[in-house]
């Protein structure tokens, strides 16, 4: 696991940030403090220059340098010193995830314990693309998430991810998903989800695509390990059968939401 050393994680956001965000926000800002720290460990271990595979440029370096980019800002649009590694033609769900995505540690250590606990193709499938918008946008990534892949996925696999976020909130013994003592241990016993959070959940609850969303959440637990080290291609043949891949390429097929995969390609686009 990685550790998360409280004065740590709070000495990482921005000073007098705290007093002005809401549970929400905070646990937000610890997850993903996680996912950049998990990065940050497996590009250290592999010998790469720290934060070179995802330019990570911590909340506390931006206020050094001045203004800083909104806390919901994905990390394509955050400075950066590398320009971005050009895409193929025709781009495929694996390029975005070599050239765009990566580490995506995360993601694919989350993936990975589904596979190995003999979870279902669809579940294994849906915990490696549940956060893979983050990359563009953090705010309400559970709804950005299911919308990026909608059109190219079964309808449980997008509802699933739309309700991993609020669903982290809430434990049920039933799937063996307690409520992560990590959340009482930063943000303190009182802490109560927004309104539209617990409605959110209230929905899901009662949904017959509950177990899709709350698995993602099973697997996510158990997803910021330091020793696990997970290639994109083991999840090759998975792919394959879960998506359906557009012939003219990821972003060029004219769907709903091809804008949005343009938008990861290419975030240097000045309009
Ligand atoms: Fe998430
Ligand atoms: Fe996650």
């Amino acid at each position: 696991m990685v550790e998360v050393d409280r004065k740590t994680f709070l000495a990482s956001l921005p000073a007098g940030a705290l007093a002005v965000m809401s549970h929400e926000d905070k646990a937000e800002a610890l997850e993903h403090y996680m996912e950049d720290e998990l990065d940050k460990k497996i590009a250290a271990r592999r010998g790469e220059a720290d934060g070179e595979a995802g330019s990570i440029i911590t909340l506390d370096e931006l206020e050094q340098e001045g203004p800083r980019a909104p806390r919901g800002t994905g990390r394509l649009f955050q400075p950066r010193e590398e320009e971005f590694e050009p895409m193929p033609e025709n781009p495929h769900l694996l390029d975005y995830f070599r050239l765009r995505f990566a580490p995506a540690n995360h993601v694919l250590q989350s993936a990975t314990h589904a596979l190995t606990t003999g979870q279902p193709e669809r579940t294994i499938f849906a915990c490696l693309m549940h956060d893979v918008v983050l990359n563009m946008i953090k705010v309400d990534h559970g709804w950005w998430g299911a919308q990026l892949i909608e059109p190219y996925v079964d309808e449980r696999i997008a509802w699933g991810i739309r309700y991993h976020g609020p669903l982290r909130f809430y434990p049920d013994d039933e799937f063996g998903y307690e409520y992560p003592e990590m959340y009482n241990r930063i943000f303190g016993h009182d802490y109560v989800p927004e309104p539209y959070i617990k409605q959110a959940y209230e929905y899901a609850r009662n949904h017959r695509y509950y177990a899709e969303s709350r698995l993602i959440t099973v697997n996510d637990t158990y997803a910021f390990q330091d020793g696990m080290d997970v290639n994109i291609e083991v999840f090759t043949d998975i792919i394959g059968r879960q998506f359906k891949h557009p012939k003219e390429g990821l972003g060029f097929d004219n769907s709903p939401v091809a804008h949005m995969w343009r938008t990861i390609a290419n975030p240097n686009r000045p309009l």
